[in-house]
């Protein structure tokens, strides 16, 4: 028997009846019913039953007879019906079978460390045995459509003269962003490369060096908390254009998301995507990142509570903040006590002092935390500008705008969540616009930059830039996909002088600015293009296409939330002579 297979597992069927056939694969499962052998073989594409009669091939049936799950196994045999009873309706081959005439083992097998097929098996089991949780699971279907949604995007930015540039992995540190992952040199002792938190720089350097449009499946690193849409590595498809502006670089990624949304859901996306300004997002969603799958937008209930007594309302709209609230439509009965509790804990992870729910009974009456504040005029103009009826539950927030905003954001996700009103088969891009620049730093006693110090301000705000910093908008936008951030980017100063004056308003000396950007200002100011460009995160990308809740699931060697690999048990020590080499020494 040789090694090539006539079939996978996947394909056999009535029609392939009375044919001879040649399977190879890993034993899914086997049963013994009285002599007669039946093997679950398992390869890459499906599943196809086995069967071998031990009165008609005795020296088959002695060898399965010892076989046990998961070893590898090559049969060569002939395809015949099941009979009616046996068709199994929910598997491809279901209607057939493999009368089994040759066997081989390929390789047996240790016993499994954990039960490949029980669902409580825990999560470090399967990270420390990732093959085998690759072999049981979805991951294996999840790499394929990632290899899938990696290739229209390469071939749609190939179509539009996009040029694919590896940019360097040992790099240098820029202290922006997320804390760098640092690589010392042997070479030059007590000096670090820094792994790259994106090719931000290198990009905007091609496009000084002429390339023009260029992109890369481009891996980042970033030393940052994780959480299921982060990790310490991860991937970007990253780009960069010449002689363009923000709508073009929009165009052209909604181009390449539309192919690929057209490719894996079959379905056509409308373009252009809408168009959010981030203050909007903010001040209905409280989002940058807005789901709007679902409507339960915030209200603003400052001219309701304009006069009010209640003094949790009263000493905040004193001291220049706000009220706001969402109406959880038809869920006063969903919360008890117990559940409200719970989401004024929520609330207060995100800074709230507390949170006011109200029941609306019937007649427009109001129950709960706070009713008896609330008088009833302010009653009646609250109902109505939560268009409120009876059975809702207001939920209201009293605070700065940014703890109101990222209060109310986040209970509105936990309450759509467990009303179950949110589609999960929807797709809903869309942009984000118009974000600040710059954002105040109090510890720091500065302005820094929100999206990088490299980011353009947009032209009418520009003037602003000496007066009010913190009122620029920048030329920056997110793409956003069902309430995830899907990817980011900016138009960037492509001049000298204003990016002089960008780092005056972030109080960076000049000294400061080419200590730390020296390279990149030295290639702007040798004639560099305009340009923009923007950066999609791959893994959540593929995530979102394949319905998984972790970008874990889309990613062969993931890490942990403490960013170890079980696997392979790193970060690990290394000799002592290795350091010694380094010049390093531990201070543990
Ligand atoms: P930004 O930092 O917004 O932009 O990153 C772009 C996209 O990368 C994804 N992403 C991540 N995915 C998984 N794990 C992480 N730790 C992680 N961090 C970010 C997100 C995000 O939207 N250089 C700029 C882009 C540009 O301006 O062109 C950049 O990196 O999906």
């Amino acid at each position: 028997m040789s090694y090539v297979r006539t079939h996978h597992c996947n394909e056999l069927g009535l029609d392939n009846v009375g044919e001879n056939v040649n399977l190879s694969g890993w034993v899914n499962s086997s049963r013994n019913l009285g002599g007669l052998i039946f093997i679950d073989l398992r390869d890459r594409e499906g599943i196809t039953q086995l069967f071998i009669d031990p009165v008609a091939k005795p020296e088959v049936a002695a060898v399965a007879k010892d076989i046990r799950d998961e070893w590898v196994i090559q049969v060569a045999g002939t395809v015949r019906p099941r009979p009616e009873a046996m068709v199994n309706k929910s598997r491809a081959t279901g209607a057939v079978e493999v009368e089994v005439a040759e066997i081989r083992i390929l390789n047996p097998s240790q016993p499994m460390p954990y039960n490949l097929n029980d669902p409580s098996a825990s999560d470090d089991m399967k990270l420390k045995y990732r093959y085998l949780d690759m072999r049981s699971s979805d991951i294996v279907k999840n790499l394929r459509l990632r290899h899938k949604i990696t290739k229209i995007c390469r071939d749609v930015l190939d179509a539009n003269g996009f040029v694919e540039v590896e940019t360097p992995i040992l790099s240098k540190s820029t202290p922006e962003g997320a804390r760098d992952y640092l690589v010392p040199s042997r070479v030059h002792p007590g000096t670090f490369y820094a792994l790259p938190q994106a090719p931000q720089q290198y990009k905007q350097i091609l496009m000084v060096g002429g390339v023009e449009r260029y992109f890369q499946i481009a891996r980042c690193f970033r030393d940052e908390d994780l959480r299921a849409d982060r990790q310490p590595e991860f991937t970007q498809i990253d780009l960069e254009m010449s002689f363009i502006d923000q709508d073009d670089i929009m165009a052209m990624v909604e181009e390449m998301i539309a192919a690929v949304v057209k490719d894996v859901r079959g379905v056509e996306i409308p373009r252009p995507f809408r168009r959010m300004p981030y203050q909007v997002a903010m001040d209905q969603y409280g989002s940058d990142k807005p789901d709007v799958r679902f409507g339960m937008t915030i209200k603003d209930l400052c001219d309701v509570f304009s006069a009010t007594e209640f003094k949790a309302f009263r000493g905040v709209l004193d001291a220049g903040g706000i009220v706001r609230g969402i109406n959880a439509k038809g869920q006063a009965a969903a919360y008890s006590r117990k559940n409200l509790d719970a989401l004024t804990e929520t609330a207060k992870l995100f800074g709230a002092k507390g949170l006011v729910w109200l029941k609306v009974e019937a007649g427009g009456a109001l129950s709960g935390s706070a009713a008896k504040f609330i008088t009833e005029p302010e009653a009646s103009a609250l109902v109505s500008a939560m268009d409120a009826c009876e059975g809702d539950l207001l939920l209201i927030v009293a605070d700065t705008w940014k703890v109101v905003c990222d209060a109310l954001g986040r209970l509105r996700l936990d309450v759509a969540a467990q009303a179950g009103i949110v589609d999960d088969k929807a797709l809903e891009f869309l942009w984000v616009v118009e974000f600040p620049l710059l954002d105040w730093d109090p510890e720091e006693k500065r302005f820094v930059a929100v999206h990088h110090p490299f980011t353009a301000a947009m032209d009418e705000d520009f003037p602003l830039l000496d007066s009010e910093p913190g009122r620029v908008r920048a030329k920056a936008y997110d793409v956003v996909l069902n309430g995830v951030e899907l990817g980011g980017g900016s138009i960037r100063i492509h001049r000298t002088d204003v990016q002089a004056k960008m780092f005056k308003t972030l109080g960076i000396s000049d000294d400061d600015a080419k200590q730390r950007f020296g390279h990149i200002l030295e290639a702007l100011s040798l004639g560099a293009p305009p340009h923009g460009g923007l950066a999609i995160g791959l893994d959540r990308f593929v995530m979102l296409m394949c319905g998984a809740k972790s970008i874990r699931d889309v990613i062969a060697f993931p890490k942990t939330a403490k960013a170890s690999c079980l696997m392979t048990d790193s970060p690990s020590q290394v000799e002592t002579k290795q350091l010694d080499e380094l010049f390093i020494k531990t201070t543990l």
